[in-house]
């Protein structure tokens, strides 16, 4: 019998990964009816292609929801699986948002390491730092044309092999001011398909003119960060040797493992985590992002007359400064490379998910 895991795949070439869809072995699938009260046994399902009735409430009326988190292959070549818990438990927190019947945590654990394990060819060489991406879903598949909740859910649990969404280089953030994305009492915490789609069309534009990311305020008062469009938000604070790292104060954000893994790394350097708002450093952070070093932020005074960047990023200096429509409210040191709190923070949080550093923390999970 081979031997578990097997080596990465010849396939693919592994130093140009990249942020998209490849085709693996297949998928994990469970179905809920609410006949049964229960979700059925786990079955691993090669078709990409999933079965869902036309008239379902997830096309129809938006009722899905989704996670992401990572695999990673250690120096022995093993593979490991980053929290997988805690988005068990943030996949419950959105599943009550959408009335999906939750998916207890073990099945969740087991549907997400037999799908990595079904697929163990497809997480990349340790070498490269790439992971291999988890993204579970659960939706109403059955017919349903009244707003009420369908018969029948369906979770599934889909693996690729991916690079980091944004890179590694610096980048641009927008603050997107004509558009709110999530009610104050609303959906903000849910990590549902109906939070990112209407986005789509923002951050293309931001994207065209020179905005690797975009950035949502609070959507009752517009004065508060509430996170970016892929990623949750961690600003530094430099002070001397003090270092802290801030947080905004939001119920309507996606509770990020990425953050919160990040704020409990630079507790563990004696550094102080807040929640408020002036910063030395801004990172954006994500299970597809990792740690995205922003190198700038940008607020249109006037959103109906864009700017290009370059006149408005051409000085560095920490303070905010206007250049005709526009305020740049955050330059970072510099324009190329991430600052020193990110690198710390990125490289203790890699060395923890690909196995060189010991995991103090207990977040891995062998598969
Ligand atoms: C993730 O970071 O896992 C996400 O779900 C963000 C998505 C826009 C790629």
């Amino acid at each position: 019998m081979a031997s578990f895991p097997p080596p990465p795949v010849n396939t693919i070439d592994w130093s140009n990964v990249g942020f998209r869809v490849r085709e693996v072995n297949g998928h994990i699938e469970s179905h809920y009816s609410h006949k049964t009260g229960k979700w059925t046994p786990l079955q691993f399902v090669t078709d990409p292609y999933i079965r869902i009735h036309g008239m379902a409430p997830a096309l129809n009326y938006g009722q899905q929801a989704y996670e992401g988190l990572k695999a990673f292959r250690t120096p022995s070549g093993n593979i490991q699986v980053f929290r997988p818990d805690r988005n068990a438990v943030r996949m419950q927190h959105s599943a009550e948002f959408i009335s999906v019947p939750p998916v207890p945590t073990d099945l969740f654990i087991d549907a997400v390491k037999a799908a990595v394990s079904l697929n163990a060819e497809y997480v990349p060489p340790h070498e490269t730092g790439a992971a291999m991406y988890i993204r579970p879903q659960i939706y109403g598949s059955s017919a349903q044309l009244g707003l009420s909740p369908p018969e029948e859910y369906t979770f599934c649990v889909y693996v690729l092999p991916t690079g980091v969404y944004h890179g590694t280089h610096p980048v641009n953030a927008l603050i997107l001011d004509e558009f709110d994305r999530a009610a104050p009492n609303g959906t903000g915490s849910a990590k549902v398909g109906g939070n990112y789609a209407p986005v789509l069309r923002w951050s293309d534009k931001a994207r065209a003119e020179g905005y690797g990311i975009t950035l949502h305020l609070d959507s009752a008062t517009h004065s508060e960060v509430d996170e970016f469009s892929t990623s949750g938000f961690i600003g530094a604070v430099v002070n001397g040797e003090d270092v802290t790292l801030v947080v905004p104060d939001s119920k309507n954000v996606i509770q990020s493992v990425t953050a919160d893994s990040i704020t409990d790394i630079g507790r563990s350097f004696g550094w102080k985590v807040e929640k408020r708002s002036k910063f030395s450093e801004v990172m954006a952070a994500g299970t597809a992002a990792a740690l995205v070093p922003i190198r700038s932020i940008t607020r249109r005074l006037d959103p109906a007359s864009p700017q290009s960047i370059s006149s408005a990023v051409g000085e560095h200096n920490r303070l905010s400064k206007e250049a005709g429509s526009e305020k740049v409210t955050y330059i970072a040191d510099s324009n190329e490379d991430a600052g020193p709190i990110c690198l710390k923070l990125l490289t203790q949080l890699k060395g923890i998910q690909l196995g060189k550093v010991k995991d103090e923390f207990g977040w891995c999970s062998a598969v």
